[in-house]
């Protein structure tokens, strides 16, 4: 099997899995919604074509995206872990834009 061929099976199971996902929900609460808002409206503000590019184009995508914001990188950098990594952008891909997911209520957050 091709390798991309390998990620876009994985990614699509991915996406239906985890449509919700609350330890990427804790993730984005923890780290993001600081000086971002809204997880869903983070989420909803690519499509999970696009989520999931940035997930493969480096190791630290996050940190790459605030590399000229020293204040999010002085947050996020020492303690930023592949494991918080890969659950963030189980969150962000099930609920992107073309997700289908419908944003609500629930344990850990309530609100679009
Ligand atoms: C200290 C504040 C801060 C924190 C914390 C932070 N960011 Fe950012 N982020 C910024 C700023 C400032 C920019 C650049 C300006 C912009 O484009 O919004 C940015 C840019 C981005 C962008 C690209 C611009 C866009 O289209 O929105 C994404 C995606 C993003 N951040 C996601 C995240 C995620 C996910 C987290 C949590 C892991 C996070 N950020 C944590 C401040 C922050």
């Amino acid at each position: 099997m091709k390798p991309i061929l390998a990620i876009t099976i994985l990614i699509s199971s991915l996406s239906t899995l985890y449509a919700y996902h609350p330890e990427g929900m804790k993730v984005y609460k923890k780290e993001c919604m600081i000086c971002h808002g809204s997880p869903f409206r983070m989420a909803e503000s690519r499509k999970q074509y696009d989520w999931e590019q940035m997930m493969f184009q480096s190791s630290r995508p996050i940190l790459d995206l605030h590399k000229n914001e020293k204040e999010a990188i002085e947050r996020l950098g020492s303690n930023w872990t592949d494991k918080k990594q890969e659950n963030l952008f189980k969150f962000l891909i099930g609920n992107a834009k073309d997700s289908g997911a419908v944003p609500g209520c629930d344990g850990n957050y309530c609100g679009p």
